[in-house]
């Protein structure tokens, strides 16, 4: 099969862990920690980033490579692609003067580029962009992944209009390989697995990345705490108290995680069943492998159902929710 085009639009930490990855992984050798080596037959070799888009000026106009570098070692000395302006609807960026296009220029560049896949990776609050960034990859032919928690993929209308194209729309808002969410819907599907009652729950994720401090804006906060919910408390046949969501910023954290959980239960005559877990992890990590899935797995999609199986495996909020097992099934069975 020929090989997948990327264009990435945000080049923060994930979008550097993706482009780091994939140099990593393409050599074939080391596939330790890869989740899945061959997605609708192909390998991470087989995905190419052929366009880099953001809005900070410290960013725009450099080389990709440089930017990932920056992150973490493995960024490809060879990629040739150097990161171009985006735009920008919304108000209130914390940036003095943002490297800026207009929407139709945008378009230009995308559909020139060659990319048959657009990753939306930009700041969370940033609704507006993500929605034009969709609309620009629907007028330019190019599928769209939005990793973010704006509601863009939820949009019947326009998840029609990507398929009336043939190209997928996928998103809303990634779930991580082995992130706070993704642990704690697996924890609530084992205890009603094993018929324990689950009466509550909570998880307070503390950070240090640059996406944390913007979450700690109490409207992005409150938005993702509301998805991260209600992923969770789909994975019980009922209705439990539960709470899910990033607590706090802590710079010295970096790019690493702390979710903190408390789970109480009633077991077998009412018997107390109660977890205290702690579990720590990397943001742009967790987020690499199931990006290096979906890219591939778009590659592949062929039918109105694929769409939906992408969106239920990589996302917290997709259009129609599936339990996390199930979902991983139905990815498995149409693409690994
Ligand atoms: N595991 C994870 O890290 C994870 C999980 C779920 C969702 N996400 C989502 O992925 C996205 C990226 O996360 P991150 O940690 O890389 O964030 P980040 O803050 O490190 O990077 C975001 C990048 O986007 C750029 N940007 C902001 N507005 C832009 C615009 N209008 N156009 C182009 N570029 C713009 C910023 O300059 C920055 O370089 C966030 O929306 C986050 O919610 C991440």
């Amino acid at each position: 099969m020929a090989d997948v085009r990327v264009a990435v639009i945000g080049v923060g930490n994930v979008g550097s862990t993706f482009v780091r990855g994939i140099e990593h992984y393409s050599g074939g050798k080391n596939t330790v920690g890869l989740w899945h080596e061959k997605v609708a037959g192909l390998k991470p070799s087989n995905v190419k980033v052929v366009a880099a888009y953001d809005i900070d000026p410290a960013k725009v106009g450099r080389s990709l490579a440089d930017i990932a570098g920056e992150h973490g070692s493995g960024a490809k000395k060879n990629l040739k692609v150097d990161i171009s302006p985006g735009i920008l609807t919304d108000a209130g960026t914390k940036l003095g003067n943002p490297a800026t296009v207009s929407t139709s220029d945008f378009t230009r560049k995308l559909e020139g580029s060659g990319a048959q896949v657009a990753l939306n990776l930009v700041s969370s609050g940033m609704d507006k962009s993500s929605a034009d960034y969709a609309k620009a990859a629907l007028k330019a032919g190019v599928s769209f992944v939005n990793a973010t928690p704006a509601r863009v993929a939820v949009s019947s209308t326009l998840s029609r209009q990507f398929a009336q194209k043939r190209l997928v729309l996928a998103g809303d808002d990634l779930l991580s390989q082995f992130g706070g969410t993704a642990f704690h819907k697996a924890m609530i599907d084992f205890m009603v697995e094993r018929g324990v009652h689950v009466k509550k729950s909570y998880q307070l994720d503390v950070g240090g990345s640059a996406e944390t401090k913007n979450t700690m804006d109490e409207r992005v906060r409150m938005m993702k705490r509301a998805m991260k919910t209600s992923s969770i408390g789909m994975e019980a046949p009922y209705r439990f108290e539960s709470v899910a969501g990033t607590t706090e910023y802590t710079d010295f954290l970096g790019d690493s995680r702390n979710s903190y959980y408390w789970m109480s239960s009633d077991g077998f005559l009412g018997s107390s069943i109660v977890m205290d877990l702690t579990l720590r992890t990397s943001d742009g990590a967790n987020a690499g492998n199931v990006l290096l899935d979906v890219v591939r797995a778009i590659a592949g999609a062929r039918g109105a159902k694929a769409a939906e199986v992408i969106c239920a495996y990589g996302f917290k909020n997709p259009p129609k929710q599936l339990k996390i097992r199930k979902a991983y099934e139905g990815f498995v069975e149409m693409f690994a």
